[in-house]
Protein backbone atom coordinates (compact mmCIF):
# COMPACT_ATOMS: atom_id res chain seq x y z
CA UNK A 1 0.00 0.00 0.00
CA UNK A 2 1.33 3.59 -1.04
CA UNK A 3 1.83 5.97 1.92
CA UNK A 4 -0.94 8.98 0.82
CA UNK A 5 1.06 12.23 0.24
CA UNK A 6 -0.51 14.73 2.86
CA UNK A 7 -2.48 17.08 2.36
CA UNK A 8 -1.96 19.44 4.92
CA UNK A 9 -0.23 22.57 5.27
CA UNK A 10 0.48 23.91 8.78
CA UNK A 11 2.51 26.95 9.71
CA UNK A 12 3.50 27.71 13.18
CA UNK A 13 3.49 31.34 13.50
CA UNK A 14 5.36 32.72 16.14
CA UNK A 15 4.70 34.70 19.46
CA UNK A 16 2.13 37.62 19.17
CA UNK A 17 3.87 40.92 19.22
CA UNK A 18 1.59 42.88 21.38
CA UNK A 19 1.56 40.37 24.07
CA UNK A 20 5.27 40.01 23.73
CA UNK A 21 5.87 43.75 24.42
CA UNK A 22 3.42 43.59 27.35
CA UNK A 23 4.20 40.12 28.98
CA UNK A 24 8.34 42.11 28.93
CA UNK A 25 6.77 45.19 30.31
CA UNK A 26 4.80 44.34 32.72
CA UNK A 27 6.93 41.29 34.13
CA UNK A 28 9.61 44.28 34.71
CA UNK A 29 7.05 45.88 36.86
CA UNK A 30 6.25 43.15 38.94
CA UNK A 31 8.08 41.74 42.24
CA UNK A 32 10.08 38.36 41.20
CA UNK A 33 10.89 37.09 37.94
CA UNK A 34 8.35 35.87 35.19
CA UNK A 35 9.07 33.27 32.61
CA UNK A 36 7.70 33.73 29.29
CA UNK A 37 7.15 31.24 27.22
CA UNK A 38 6.70 31.85 23.30
CA UNK A 39 7.64 35.06 23.39
CA UNK A 40 8.68 36.68 19.98
CA UNK A 41 11.98 37.13 19.27
CA UNK A 42 11.70 40.08 16.82
CA UNK A 43 13.43 43.59 16.05
CA UNK A 44 10.65 45.26 17.45
CA UNK A 45 10.43 42.97 20.73
CA UNK A 46 14.40 43.25 21.41
CA UNK A 47 13.90 47.45 20.58
CA UNK A 48 11.40 46.83 24.81
CA UNK A 49 13.49 44.55 26.06
CA UNK A 50 16.56 46.15 25.26
CA UNK A 51 15.17 48.99 26.85
CA UNK A 52 13.69 47.69 29.88
CA UNK A 53 16.98 46.27 30.87
CA UNK A 54 18.66 49.35 30.56
CA UNK A 55 16.33 50.56 32.96
CA UNK A 56 17.76 48.10 34.87
CA UNK A 57 15.59 45.41 34.68
CA UNK A 58 17.25 41.67 34.41
CA UNK A 59 16.44 39.72 31.19
CA UNK A 60 17.51 36.65 30.40
CA UNK A 61 17.12 33.42 27.84
CA UNK A 62 17.63 29.48 28.01
CA UNK A 63 16.36 28.39 24.60
CA UNK A 64 12.93 27.37 26.06
CA UNK A 65 11.67 30.73 28.05
CA UNK A 66 12.56 34.09 28.73
CA UNK A 67 13.03 35.33 32.57
CA UNK A 68 12.42 38.73 33.49
CA UNK A 69 13.67 39.63 37.29
CA UNK A 70 11.08 42.63 37.39
CA UNK A 71 11.83 45.72 39.47
CA UNK A 72 8.30 46.63 41.28
CA UNK A 73 5.89 49.56 40.56
CA UNK A 74 8.29 52.43 39.38
CA UNK A 75 10.97 50.35 40.51
CA UNK A 76 13.29 51.19 37.17
CA UNK A 77 16.37 53.14 37.20
CA UNK A 78 17.22 55.69 35.45
CA UNK A 79 19.28 55.33 32.33
CA UNK A 80 21.56 58.08 30.90
CA UNK A 81 22.13 56.80 27.30
CA UNK A 82 18.93 57.49 25.15
CA UNK A 83 16.70 54.34 25.04
CA UNK A 84 16.26 52.92 21.77
CA UNK A 85 13.01 52.00 20.41
CA UNK A 86 14.02 50.93 16.86
CA UNK A 87 11.10 50.90 14.91
CA UNK A 88 8.74 49.97 17.05
CA UNK A 89 5.92 52.10 18.29
CA UNK A 90 4.74 50.13 21.49
CA UNK A 91 7.78 50.19 22.99
CA UNK A 92 7.69 54.14 22.09
CA UNK A 93 4.31 54.33 23.18
CA UNK A 94 3.68 52.20 26.06
CA UNK A 95 7.16 53.36 27.54
CA UNK A 96 5.75 56.85 27.57
CA UNK A 97 3.23 56.01 29.92
CA UNK A 98 5.21 53.75 32.64
CA UNK A 99 8.51 56.21 32.26
CA UNK A 100 5.73 59.18 32.71
CA UNK A 101 5.66 57.84 36.31
CA UNK A 102 8.92 57.17 37.41
CA UNK A 103 10.85 60.24 39.05
CA UNK A 104 13.49 60.81 36.40
CA UNK A 105 13.93 62.42 33.15
CA UNK A 106 14.48 59.49 30.16
CA UNK A 107 15.12 60.18 26.13
CA UNK A 108 13.22 58.25 24.31
CA UNK A 109 14.33 57.99 20.61
CA UNK A 110 13.74 55.46 17.53
CA UNK A 111 14.84 54.69 13.55
CA UNK A 112 13.49 57.33 11.19
CA UNK A 113 9.86 55.80 10.34
CA UNK A 114 9.37 55.49 13.81
CA UNK A 115 10.50 59.73 14.57
CA UNK A 116 8.00 60.66 11.59
CA UNK A 117 5.14 58.43 13.62
CA UNK A 118 2.94 60.76 16.26
CA UNK A 119 3.42 60.99 19.99
CA UNK A 120 1.00 63.73 21.36
CA UNK A 121 -1.54 61.12 21.32
CA UNK A 122 0.01 59.73 24.73
CA UNK A 123 1.96 62.98 25.70
CA UNK A 124 -1.34 64.77 25.93
CA UNK A 125 -3.21 62.64 28.33
CA UNK A 126 -0.16 61.69 30.43
CA UNK A 127 0.80 65.79 30.37
CA UNK A 128 -2.86 65.87 31.60
CA UNK A 129 -2.06 63.36 34.74
CA UNK A 130 1.01 65.58 35.33
CA UNK A 131 3.63 64.51 33.68
CA UNK A 132 6.32 66.80 31.50
CA UNK A 133 7.67 66.09 27.99
CA UNK A 134 10.43 68.05 25.38
CA UNK A 135 10.04 67.54 21.73
CA UNK A 136 13.49 67.72 20.74
CA UNK A 137 13.67 67.31 16.76
CA UNK A 138 10.01 67.55 15.90
CA UNK A 139 6.82 68.71 17.22
CA UNK A 140 5.26 65.32 17.32
CA UNK A 141 7.80 63.10 16.92
CA UNK A 142 10.90 61.19 18.99
CA UNK A 143 13.60 62.14 20.19
CA UNK A 144 11.69 62.68 22.72
CA UNK A 145 12.43 63.64 26.72
CA UNK A 146 10.11 62.15 29.32
CA UNK A 147 10.41 64.32 32.38
CA UNK A 148 8.84 61.77 35.07
CA UNK A 149 7.29 62.19 38.62
CA UNK A 150 4.04 62.32 40.58
CA UNK A 151 0.85 62.07 38.43
CA UNK A 152 -2.85 61.97 39.36
CA UNK A 153 -5.80 60.00 38.32
CA UNK A 154 -7.43 61.18 34.75
CA UNK A 155 -10.39 60.17 32.54
CA UNK A 156 -9.58 60.65 29.01
CA UNK A 157 -12.23 60.37 26.16
CA UNK A 158 -9.49 58.89 23.05
CA UNK A 159 -10.07 60.42 19.73
CA UNK A 160 -8.54 57.32 17.95
CA UNK A 161 -9.17 53.97 18.97
CA UNK A 162 -5.69 52.94 19.99
CA UNK A 163 -4.63 50.23 22.23
CA UNK A 164 -1.05 52.10 22.45
CA UNK A 165 -2.93 55.04 23.71
CA UNK A 166 -4.84 53.17 26.35
CA UNK A 167 -2.02 51.45 27.51
CA UNK A 168 0.32 54.12 27.96
CA UNK A 169 -2.82 56.02 30.45
CA UNK A 170 -2.96 52.25 32.21
CA UNK A 171 0.41 52.06 32.73
CA UNK A 172 0.97 56.00 33.62
CA UNK A 173 -2.04 55.07 36.46
CA UNK A 174 -0.43 51.29 37.62
CA UNK A 175 3.18 53.20 38.15
CA UNK A 176 1.58 56.00 39.65
CA UNK A 177 -0.56 54.13 41.83
CA UNK A 178 -3.82 56.05 40.72
CA UNK A 179 -7.13 55.50 38.96
CA UNK A 180 -7.88 56.01 35.34
CA UNK A 181 -10.50 55.56 32.84
CA UNK A 182 -10.12 55.65 29.17
CA UNK A 183 -13.47 55.76 26.69
CA UNK A 184 -12.10 54.59 22.99
CA UNK A 185 -14.66 55.63 19.92
CA UNK A 186 -14.21 51.76 18.74
CA UNK A 187 -13.17 48.69 21.35
CA UNK A 188 -9.29 48.76 20.59
CA UNK A 189 -7.12 45.74 21.31
CA UNK A 190 -7.43 44.89 25.15
CA UNK A 191 -4.23 42.78 25.75
CA UNK A 192 -3.28 45.17 28.51
CA UNK A 193 -6.53 44.93 30.62
CA UNK A 194 -6.43 40.96 30.08
CA UNK A 195 -3.18 41.10 31.03
CA UNK A 196 -3.44 43.77 34.10
CA UNK A 197 -6.49 41.67 35.57
CA UNK A 198 -4.73 38.32 35.33
CA UNK A 199 -2.09 40.13 37.89
CA UNK A 200 -4.72 41.29 40.17
CA UNK A 201 -4.85 44.82 39.15
CA UNK A 202 -8.59 45.86 39.49
CA UNK A 203 -9.48 46.54 35.89
CA UNK A 204 -13.66 47.04 34.70
CA UNK A 205 -14.50 47.26 31.62
CA UNK A 206 -18.36 48.72 30.40
CA UNK A 207 -18.38 49.16 26.40
CA UNK A 208 -15.47 50.85 25.22
CA UNK A 209 -14.89 52.02 28.88
CA UNK A 210 -12.19 51.00 30.81
CA UNK A 211 -10.94 51.76 33.98
CA UNK A 212 -7.61 50.85 36.21
CA UNK A 213 -7.73 50.80 40.49
CA UNK A 214 -4.93 50.94 42.81
CA UNK A 215 -2.73 48.31 42.68
CA UNK A 216 -0.20 47.98 45.49
CA UNK A 217 2.51 45.81 43.83
CA UNK A 218 1.94 43.16 41.21
CA UNK A 219 3.23 40.01 41.48
CA UNK A 220 5.88 37.87 38.96
CA UNK A 221 3.50 35.52 36.75
CA UNK A 222 4.81 33.35 33.97
CA UNK A 223 2.92 32.99 30.81
CA UNK A 224 2.39 31.45 27.41
CA UNK A 225 2.34 33.68 24.14
CA UNK A 226 0.01 32.59 21.77
CA UNK A 227 0.88 32.69 18.35
CA UNK A 228 0.44 36.32 16.11
CA UNK A 229 -3.01 36.60 14.34
CA UNK A 230 -2.01 39.14 12.31
CA UNK A 231 1.13 37.07 11.00
CA UNK A 232 -1.32 34.37 11.19
CA UNK A 233 -3.50 36.55 8.60
CA UNK A 234 -0.77 36.61 5.85
CA UNK A 235 -1.44 32.36 5.13
CA UNK A 236 -4.81 32.79 5.83
CA UNK A 237 -4.98 34.95 2.81
CA UNK A 238 -2.73 32.68 0.78
CA UNK A 239 -5.04 29.65 1.73
CA UNK A 240 -8.09 32.41 0.53
CA UNK A 241 -6.21 33.16 -2.68
CA UNK A 242 -4.94 29.46 -3.42
CA UNK A 243 -8.06 27.11 -3.70
CA UNK A 244 -9.32 24.81 -1.59
CA UNK A 245 -6.00 23.10 0.02
CA UNK A 246 -6.28 24.17 3.64
CA UNK A 247 -3.67 25.75 5.66
CA UNK A 248 -3.27 25.05 9.54
CA UNK A 249 -2.09 27.29 11.62
CA UNK A 250 -2.19 25.79 15.23
CA UNK A 251 -1.92 27.74 18.62
CA UNK A 252 -3.08 31.26 17.39
CA UNK A 253 -4.43 34.52 19.49
CA UNK A 254 -8.35 34.71 18.53
CA UNK A 255 -8.91 37.35 21.22
CA UNK A 256 -12.12 38.63 19.50
CA UNK A 257 -10.47 42.87 19.19
CA UNK A 258 -7.64 41.15 16.92
CA UNK A 259 -10.25 38.70 14.44
CA UNK A 260 -11.67 41.27 12.03
CA UNK A 261 -10.01 39.95 9.39
CA UNK A 262 -11.10 36.23 10.01
CA UNK A 263 -14.83 37.95 9.35
CA UNK A 264 -13.87 39.87 6.29
CA UNK A 265 -11.99 36.87 4.54
CA UNK A 266 -15.15 35.02 5.25
CA UNK A 267 -17.38 37.50 3.87
CA UNK A 268 -15.19 37.57 0.92
CA UNK A 269 -15.70 33.78 0.56
CA UNK A 270 -12.84 31.78 2.15
CA UNK A 271 -13.72 29.41 4.53
CA UNK A 272 -12.43 29.67 8.22
CA UNK A 273 -12.78 26.94 11.28
CA UNK A 274 -11.25 27.25 14.50
CA UNK A 275 -10.79 23.87 16.57
CA UNK A 276 -8.81 22.72 19.95
CA UNK A 277 -10.18 26.17 21.17
CA UNK A 278 -8.22 26.96 24.50
CA UNK A 279 -6.97 29.63 26.38
CA UNK A 280 -3.58 30.81 27.10
CA UNK A 281 -2.93 33.03 30.28
CA UNK A 282 -6.78 34.58 29.69
CA UNK A 283 -6.20 34.87 26.18
CA UNK A 284 -8.40 32.48 23.60
CA UNK A 285 -6.46 30.31 21.27
CA UNK A 286 -7.03 27.94 18.70
CA UNK A 287 -6.31 26.44 15.32
CA UNK A 288 -7.34 28.27 12.52
CA UNK A 289 -7.82 26.23 9.22
CA UNK A 290 -8.84 28.58 6.21
CA UNK A 291 -9.20 27.43 2.32
CA UNK A 292 -10.41 28.69 -0.60
CA UNK A 293 -13.10 29.05 -2.52
CA UNK A 294 -13.87 29.42 -6.25
CA UNK A 295 -13.27 33.04 -6.43
CA UNK A 296 -13.11 35.79 -3.98
CA UNK A 297 -15.68 38.51 -3.28
CA UNK A 298 -15.39 42.28 -2.72
CA UNK A 299 -16.28 43.44 0.46
CA UNK A 300 -16.74 46.87 2.38
CA UNK A 301 -15.04 47.46 5.95
CA UNK A 302 -16.18 50.59 7.59
CA UNK A 303 -14.38 52.50 10.82
CA UNK A 304 -16.51 50.08 13.75
CA UNK A 305 -14.33 46.94 12.18
CA UNK A 306 -11.11 49.22 12.00
CA UNK A 307 -9.56 48.32 14.78
CA UNK A 308 -9.83 44.20 14.87
CA UNK A 309 -8.10 44.71 11.83
CA UNK A 310 -5.37 47.64 11.61
CA UNK A 311 -2.67 45.61 11.28
CA UNK A 312 -4.59 43.47 8.39
CA UNK A 313 -5.17 46.09 6.17
CA UNK A 314 -2.74 45.93 3.63
CA UNK A 315 -3.24 42.29 3.40
CA UNK A 316 -6.69 42.90 2.47
CA UNK A 317 -6.39 45.43 0.47
CA UNK A 318 -4.01 42.70 -1.86
CA UNK A 319 -6.55 40.07 -1.81
CA UNK A 320 -9.16 43.41 -3.21
CA UNK A 321 -6.68 42.96 -6.13
CA UNK A 322 -7.98 39.59 -6.61
CA UNK A 323 -11.96 39.57 -6.18
CA UNK A 324 -14.79 40.45 -7.53
CA UNK A 325 -15.58 43.65 -7.39
CA UNK A 326 -14.90 46.78 -5.67
CA UNK A 327 -13.18 46.77 -2.34
CA UNK A 328 -13.59 49.63 -0.04
CA UNK A 329 -11.44 50.27 3.23
CA UNK A 330 -13.11 53.65 4.51
CA UNK A 331 -12.66 54.91 8.34
CA UNK A 332 -9.13 54.28 7.99
CA UNK A 333 -7.21 57.29 8.37
CA UNK A 334 -4.96 55.47 10.96
CA UNK A 335 -3.33 54.07 8.33
CA UNK A 336 -1.48 56.96 7.43
CA UNK A 337 0.34 56.75 10.67
CA UNK A 338 1.66 53.67 10.74
CA UNK A 339 5.34 52.30 9.76
CA UNK A 340 4.72 53.96 6.29
CA UNK A 341 1.52 56.45 5.23
CA UNK A 342 0.04 52.45 4.13
CA UNK A 343 -2.68 54.45 2.21
CA UNK A 344 -0.43 55.78 0.09
CA UNK A 345 2.08 53.14 0.12
CA UNK A 346 -0.26 50.27 -0.32
CA UNK A 347 -2.04 52.38 -3.51
CA UNK A 348 1.12 52.92 -4.93
CA UNK A 349 2.70 49.08 -4.67
CA UNK A 350 -0.46 47.83 -6.09
CA UNK A 351 -0.87 50.08 -9.04
CA UNK A 352 2.96 49.44 -9.46
CA UNK A 353 2.59 45.75 -10.04
CA UNK A 354 -0.70 46.95 -12.27
CA UNK A 355 -3.23 46.14 -10.19
CA UNK A 356 -6.67 48.91 -9.94
CA UNK A 357 -6.59 50.98 -6.49
CA UNK A 358 -7.13 54.63 -5.68
CA UNK A 359 -6.46 56.16 -2.10
CA UNK A 360 -8.97 57.92 -0.28
CA UNK A 361 -8.46 60.21 2.60
CA UNK A 362 -9.25 57.57 4.99
CA UNK A 363 -9.18 54.62 3.04
CA UNK A 364 -8.93 53.35 -0.20
CA UNK A 365 -10.89 51.61 -2.65
CA UNK A 366 -9.29 48.50 -5.01
CA UNK A 367 -10.65 46.95 -8.27
CA UNK A 368 -10.41 43.26 -8.02
CA UNK A 369 -8.94 41.34 -11.58
CA UNK A 370 -7.95 38.00 -12.16
CA UNK A 371 -4.85 39.41 -14.78
CA UNK A 372 -1.17 39.00 -13.77
CA UNK A 373 0.70 40.98 -11.14
CA UNK A 374 4.51 41.69 -11.92
CA UNK A 375 6.74 44.52 -10.70
CA UNK A 376 8.48 45.92 -7.81
CA UNK A 377 7.36 46.84 -4.38
CA UNK A 378 8.73 49.54 -2.49
CA UNK A 379 8.17 48.91 0.63
CA UNK A 380 9.62 51.66 2.85
CA UNK A 381 10.78 49.16 5.16
CA UNK A 382 7.16 48.74 6.41
CA UNK A 383 7.50 44.67 7.25
CA UNK A 384 3.58 44.31 7.01
CA UNK A 385 3.47 45.75 2.84
CA UNK A 386 6.61 43.29 2.63
CA UNK A 387 4.45 40.54 4.10
CA UNK A 388 1.58 41.52 2.24
CA UNK A 389 3.02 41.68 -1.50
CA UNK A 390 5.22 39.07 -0.50
CA UNK A 391 1.48 36.95 -0.35
CA UNK A 392 0.35 38.09 -4.04
CA UNK A 393 4.10 37.66 -5.10
CA UNK A 394 3.87 33.87 -4.17
CA UNK A 395 0.46 32.91 -6.22
CA UNK A 396 1.15 31.43 -9.91
CA UNK A 397 1.54 33.35 -12.53
CA UNK A 398 2.39 36.69 -10.52
CA UNK A 399 5.92 38.09 -10.59
CA UNK A 400 6.53 40.48 -7.71
CA UNK A 401 10.20 41.52 -6.37
CA UNK A 402 10.09 43.00 -2.83
CA UNK A 403 12.94 45.63 -2.56
CA UNK A 404 13.89 44.96 1.54
CA UNK A 405 12.76 41.35 2.13
CA UNK A 406 14.80 41.93 5.60
CA UNK A 407 12.30 44.25 7.23
CA UNK A 408 9.90 41.13 8.09
CA UNK A 409 12.06 41.10 10.82
CA UNK A 410 10.29 43.55 13.01
CA UNK A 411 7.55 41.32 13.46
CA UNK A 412 8.07 38.07 11.95
CA UNK A 413 11.86 37.27 10.70
CA UNK A 414 10.80 33.26 9.78
CA UNK A 415 8.11 34.63 7.18
CA UNK A 416 10.14 34.16 3.90
CA UNK A 417 10.85 30.60 4.97
CA UNK A 418 7.72 29.11 5.89
CA UNK A 419 5.71 31.07 2.98
CA UNK A 420 8.22 29.42 0.74
CA UNK A 421 7.04 25.81 2.41
CA UNK A 422 3.47 26.12 2.07
CA UNK A 423 3.09 28.55 -0.98
CA UNK A 424 1.36 27.12 -3.57
C1 LIG B 1 -0.60 47.82 18.91
C2 LIG B 1 -1.65 48.63 18.63
C3 LIG B 1 -1.99 49.07 17.27
C4 LIG B 1 -1.30 48.20 16.22
C5 LIG B 1 0.14 47.97 16.53
C6 LIG B 1 0.28 47.26 17.87
C7 LIG B 1 -0.34 47.46 20.32
O1 LIG B 1 -1.55 50.41 17.12
O2 LIG B 1 -1.43 48.79 14.94
O3 LIG B 1 0.75 47.19 15.54
O4 LIG B 1 0.41 46.50 20.58
O5 LIG B 1 -0.90 48.12 21.20
P1 LIG B 1 -2.47 51.67 17.57
O6 LIG B 1 -2.59 51.65 19.04
O7 LIG B 1 -1.72 52.85 17.07
O8 LIG B 1 -3.78 51.46 16.88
Amino acid sequence: MTATPSVRRTVRVPGDKSISHRSLILAALSNGTSAIRGLLRSADVDSTAAVLAALGARIESDGNAVTVRGLGLRGLTSCRRPLDCGNSGTTARLMCGVLAAHSFDSTLIGDASLSRRPMRRVTEPLGEMGAHFTFQEHSDGLPLVVHGGTLDSIGWRSRTASAQVKSAILLAALNAQVSATVTEPHRSRDHTERMLAARGVPVTIDGETISIGVARSMEAMDCNVPGDPSSAAFFVALAALSGARPIELPDVCVNPTRTGFLDVIQRMGATVQLTDESDAGGEPTATIRASGGEYLRAVTVGADEIPSMIDELPMLACLGARAEGETVIHGAGELRVKESDRIAAVVRNLRAIGADAEELPEGMVIRGSPAPLAGRIDTHGDHRLAMAFGVLGALDGNSIEIDMPDCVAVSYPSFWSDLRRVAP
